[in-house]
């Protein structure tokens, strides 16, 4: 699509990557209705769009029993401003951004990621400093929301919220799989946070976690991985787990340490705890990204937080963009990619003319 094609009734041309039926492979590119925005939304011209886990997961599973069909997938986006709605003072049209589209909240297709233009709260929105690419940025949003929703929610860990200026709490947190999307925005929320961060990535990856501000890395491979982090853990101020990457074999050897450290504290998950996990009567609890738009959370970071921290490179836009192809037509082979697994990198697809 080039940059001015309009619709009789002036409205600009959308097309998207649609989901026609539930499992539907691959997704079709058509057409789509313009999303014009609720007084509370922002009307985004999509540059770039990251993929997630869930995006392959829901084209796999059809996990989510409340999404209508045809529907639009997708959570994180950065692109232009393009126009707001009646209640937005705090956005402007022109502004670069990022934004965690509510693809998977919603069951309004003007919502979804995958298409040139989407409707975003503005509230889920952050301006994007002009040294940071759309495509570096797209990488962002959605693992900003799931690590802020685990770390800060009262019923979570209810950390110190993050500052530009930290006040050191002398806790320490265990954020599992430093690496992952989410990980590395919870090593960096923790840090600017206050608290002291050890972590777990594969060797090749202790650097850029080190970088982001975790104190101590551990390989998660090692069979001694577990005692390693009991013995570093004994005898700190412990805040508790935030386990990015949740798989079964994850959370229940983060349940073990928080049992052998024998502390009253929580393993917050990615992903719904598995039934087969041993609890040891410690509590275990998933979170989801959306939430935080329920609570305080998401001004305290979007508002509060990432813009000054982005501007400030306090707070990086990592991982690595891993740009998989330029237009809608890419989403799919994006996807097929992020199915494979990802190893410190986020798939990014360009759309547009200026990412
Ligand atoms: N609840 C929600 O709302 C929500 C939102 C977003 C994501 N999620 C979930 O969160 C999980 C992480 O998503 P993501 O996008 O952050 O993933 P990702 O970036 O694709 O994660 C890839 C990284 O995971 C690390 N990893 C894999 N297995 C590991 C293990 N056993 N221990 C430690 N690290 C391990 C690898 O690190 P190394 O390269 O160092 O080996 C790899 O680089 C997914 O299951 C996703 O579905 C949930």
């Amino acid at each position: 699509m080039t940059e001015k094609q309009y619709h009789s009734n002036s409205q600009p041309l959308n097309q998207a990557a649609w989901a026609l039926t539930p499992k539907a492979k691959p997704f079709i590119v058509k057409e789509a209705p313009y999303p014009s925005p609720e007084a509370n939304e922002v009307v985004v011209k999509n540059y770039a769009v990251a993929i997630n886990p869930c995006d392959y997961m829901l084209q796999d599973t059809a996990f989510l029993d409340y999404i209508p069909y045809p529907n639009i997938f997708g959570v994180d986006v950065a692109g232009e401003v393009v126009e707001v709605g009646s209640n937005v003072t705090d956005v402007t049209v022109g502004q670069r951004v990022i934004g965690h589209a509510f693809g998977m909240d919603s069951t309004f297709t003007r919502h979804g990621g995958f298409q040139h233009y989407t409707a975003l709260l503005s509230s889920l929105t952050c301006p994007l400093p002009a040294d940071i690419s759309f495509a570096q940025g797209s990488v962002v949003p959605c693992a900003l929301s799931t690590a802020a929703a685990g770390l800060y929610q009262k019923d979570d860990l209810h950390l110190q919220h993050p500052s530009v200026n930290p006040k050191p709490t002398g806790k320490t947190l265990l954020v599992w799989g430093g690496a992952s999307s989410v990980g590395s925005c919870a090593i960096q929320l923790a840090k600017a946070s206050g608290y002291q961060v050890l972590t777990t990535a594969s060797p090749q990856n202790h650097k850029q976690c080190l970088r982001l501000g975790a104190s101590k890395v551990f390989d998660y491979r090692s069979e001694s991985a577990k005692d390693d982090i009991v013995r570093a853990l004994s005898g700190t101020d412990f805040a508790g787990v935030f386990d990015s990457i949740s798989k079964l074999s994850t959370v229940q050897i983060c349940v073990d340490i928080v049992h052998a450290l024998k502390q009253d504290r929580k393993v917050i998950t990615t992903n719904p705890v598995p039934e087969e996990v041993s609890l040891h009567g410690i509590e275990a609890k998933a979170v989801l990204a959306g939430t935080i738009v329920e609570n305080e959370v998401c001004e305290v970071i979007y508002r509060g937080f990432l813009p000054e921290a982005l501007e400030k490179n306090i707070f990086q836009a990592t991982p690595e963009p891993l740009i998989v192809g330029h237009g809608l037509g890419s989403v799919q082979l994006a996807l097929d990619r992020v199915r494979q697994g990802m190893n410190a990198q986020k798939a990014v697809v360009t759309l547009g003319a200026s990412s």
